[in-house]
């Protein structure tokens, strides 16, 4: 599904950003390129569910392989 038509960005695009650690609305606008002329920002006022999307993905993607710590800390 599409989140941003300006760009062409989908959700699962979105959840790659999370799995490599872009999980902050800042950092997620910037690397989505939401933030030039070219795009309506439309796609700005649903920056919460992008959050949400990465940080799930973010969560999926941080395995410790011994399980005794939370390597995000
Ligand atoms: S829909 Fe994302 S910038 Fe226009």
């Amino acid at each position: 599904m599409f989140v941003c038509l300006c760009k062409g960005i989908t959700e699962s695009r979105v959840r790659e950003f999370g799995r490599s650690g872009i999980v902050t609305p800042y950092e997620i606008a910037s690397a989505l390129g939401i933030d030039d002329e070219s795009c309506c920002g439309r796609c700005m006022g649903n920056i919460e569910s992008f959050v949400s999307l990465a940080i799930s993905a973010w969560n999926t993607a941080v395995t410790c392989p011994t399980q005794d710590h939370d390597c995000r800390k």
